[in-house]
């Protein structure tokens, strides 16, 4: 697991293994739109502020992967321990 700081949020919440960052943020109490939970419709797209992400989505470019400050937060993931999104 790893964990997501919501910064705009001022909390912070654990990502366990098979549990998508989407999830753990609602779970905390934070709303965030969703749609198709499946990395294909945008819907769920968050600032990355700080942190490493481990994209599985099939939406966003090679440049704004590489860019590193977008992720859909319903498949994607972190590569290390943190990740702070602006939520
Ligand atoms: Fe569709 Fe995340 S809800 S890409």
């Amino acid at each position: 697991g790893f964990e997501a700081v919501l910064k705009r949020s001022g909390t912070s919440v654990l990502v366990p293994a098979g549990t998508s960052v989407l999830r753990a943020v609602r779970e905390a109490g934070v709303a965030v739109l969703a749609s198709c939970e499946e990395g294909t419709c945008g819907t769920c797209e968050t600032t990355v502020l700080e942190g490493a992400v481990e994209h599985r989505d099939s939406l966003l470019t090679e440049q704004e992967r590489a860019a590193g400050d977008l992720m859909l937060i319903c498949v994607s993931r972190s590569r290390g321990p943190r990740l702070v999104l602006d939520l």
